[in-house]
């Protein structure tokens, strides 16, 4: 039986999309495989929002290609965001690839791969190929966001992802994805809830996590109706799927953040009280520069309106420094706007030129030192705040879905709450799939750890 290995860089969607891909793999008679000696097909799916992630993936394909004991047959491929921005270079680069494929091609890679394995086999192929096969699928494909829905079989896990929508139409200056991911376009709300259900009923499936780009846009041409857009109806329909427990999505933006999704947390108690929320920057002036088409102001008062609909709601973000022009005032604008909004954790990001965007040819790059300062600044802050709101847990009771041995510590379990945070647990006290209450007992930073109580 032959066996493919696929590594996937960055976000989510990308996650999503390998699972997609290793799913096709296996209803075909593959098995997955984590060892690079073993495959007979090795794919890597990338990522291109830094350059840091691309030099990564370049790096390991490097690698894997030269190995010289290798099985002279082996498959290799890129797929998603990095192809489909540069895929003729990636062949100069790395000579040895056979096939690129880009972010709405994933249901097409399975064929293309085995079909490519299938005849090397029949040539009965023993010395190394002395180049790759070069091929190249980056086109357009109707109904592309349609075919992101096989599941891989359940593996214990009780957890899953479901993407909504493909694209991003938003086009943020320092942003690559609208043109490695293109236009928006959304799912029928019938293959979401058919999905679902399926997963729920037959995978155990008791957590979902809808993913999109902008998942508050989904559906945006769709009218609204008795005042909830279509985002909010979805989560509605998903609501009422018994069995189902808990229901997450990410990411929203600002921009068609209204207030039926601001209520939504008031009476859908299925929907996690937890939020990432992207903020980018607290200067209305690099907002500007961003193409964010509001001010901060807005962002706040989304926030504040979250946690009123829902008091313990949990805010995550994404933060941008050393954006183009970013003056010290401006960073401590996002400096102070993290203090008022007290995240629970935020990712930081230097600001990382890529290619074809407008940022890239903005005036006033800043330089690596004072990026790595504001960096270093702002996660101090971050790190104490978000250690301050988990300190602020313990003695407090949790719902935690029990979600298998700790990562750290097998001898434990471990669960995440409503709010995402990890909990680690006792072994033998509560069944994995299951919503138990945790009383919280300690915390090291961002380790919650808990006991199970009845
Ligand atoms: N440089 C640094 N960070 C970026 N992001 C997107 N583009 C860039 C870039 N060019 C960040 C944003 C986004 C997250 C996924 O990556 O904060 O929310
Ligand atoms: Fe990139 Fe902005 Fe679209 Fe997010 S909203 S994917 S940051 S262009």
């Amino acid at each position: 039986m032959p066996s493919v290995l696929i590594k996937t860089y960055g976000c989510q969607m990308n996650e999503r999309d390998s699972e997609q891909v290793a799913s096709m793999f296996l209803a075909g008679g593959y098995t997955l495989t984590t060892d690079e000696a073993e495959a007979d097909v090795i794919l890597i799916n990338t990522c291109a929002v830094r350059e840091k992630a691309e030099l990564k993936a370049l790096g390991k394909m490097g690698l894997l290609c030269a190995r010289p004991d290798a099985k002279p047959w082996v498959v290799y491929g890129f797929m998603g965001c990095m192809v489909q921005s540069r895929a003729q270079s990636l062949f100069r680069d790395i000579n040895r690839l056979d096939v690129v494929t880009g972010t709405r091609q994933y249901h097409n890679v399975y064929a293309i791969c085995n079909r490519l394995l299938k005849s090397r086999l029949g040539m009965g192929l023993t010395e190394p190929l002395k180049r790759g096969a070069h091929i190249c699928e980056v086109g357009e494909v109707e109904g592309f966001q349609n075919e992101i829905r096989d599941h891989l079989p359940p593996s214990g896990g009780c957890t899953a992802f479901v993407s909504i929508m493909q694209g991003c139409e938003m086009r943020c200056s320092y942003c690559i994805v609208p043109s490695t991911r293109g236009a928006e376009c959304s799912r029928p709300a019938a293959d979401i809830i058919k999905e679902v259900r399926e997963l729920v009923d037959h995978g155990g499936v008791k957590e979902v996590t809808l993913l999109g780009q902008i998942v508050n846009r989904y559906g945006r041409e769709e009218p609204v109706v008795n005042g909830r857009g279509a985002f909010v109806r979805l989560l509605e329909s998903l609501h009422d799927i018994d069995g189902l427990e808990r229901l997450r999505f990410t990411s929203p933006h600002p921009i068609g953040f209204r207030e039926d999704l601001v209520n939504a947390y008031t009476y859908l108690p299925k929907l996690c009280s937890h939020i990432h929320f992207p903020m980018q920057s607290g200067s209305d002036r690099i907002l500007q520069l961003m193409r964010r088409p509001y001010k901060n102001e807005k962002y706040l008062r989304l926030c504040d309106a979250m946690r009123e609909a829902r008091p313990d709601l949990a805010i995550t973000t994404d933060i941008i420094v050393g954006f183009p022009g970013e003056t010290d005032e401006d960073y401590q604008q996002t400096k102070a706007a993290v203090e008022r909004v007290q995240f629970d954790n935020a990712f930081v990001f230097q600001y990382s030129p890529r290619r074809d965007t407008v940022a890239a040819a903005m005036p006033d790059q800043i330089c690596l030192r004072v990026k790595e300062e504001r960096n270093h600044d702002l996660l101090e802050t971050v790190n104490r705040i978000a250690t301050a709101r988990n300190m602020a847990l313990v003695g407090t009771e949790q719902s935690i879905l029990v979600e298998g041995p700790s990562k750290s510590n097998p001898d434990r379990q471990q669960g995440r709450s409503s709010q995402n945070k990890p909990v680690i647990i006792q072994k033998g006290k509560a069944e994995v799939g299951k919503i138990v209450p945790v009383r919280i007992t300690e915390c090291t930073g961002f380790t919650l750890y808990g006991e199970v109580g009845n």
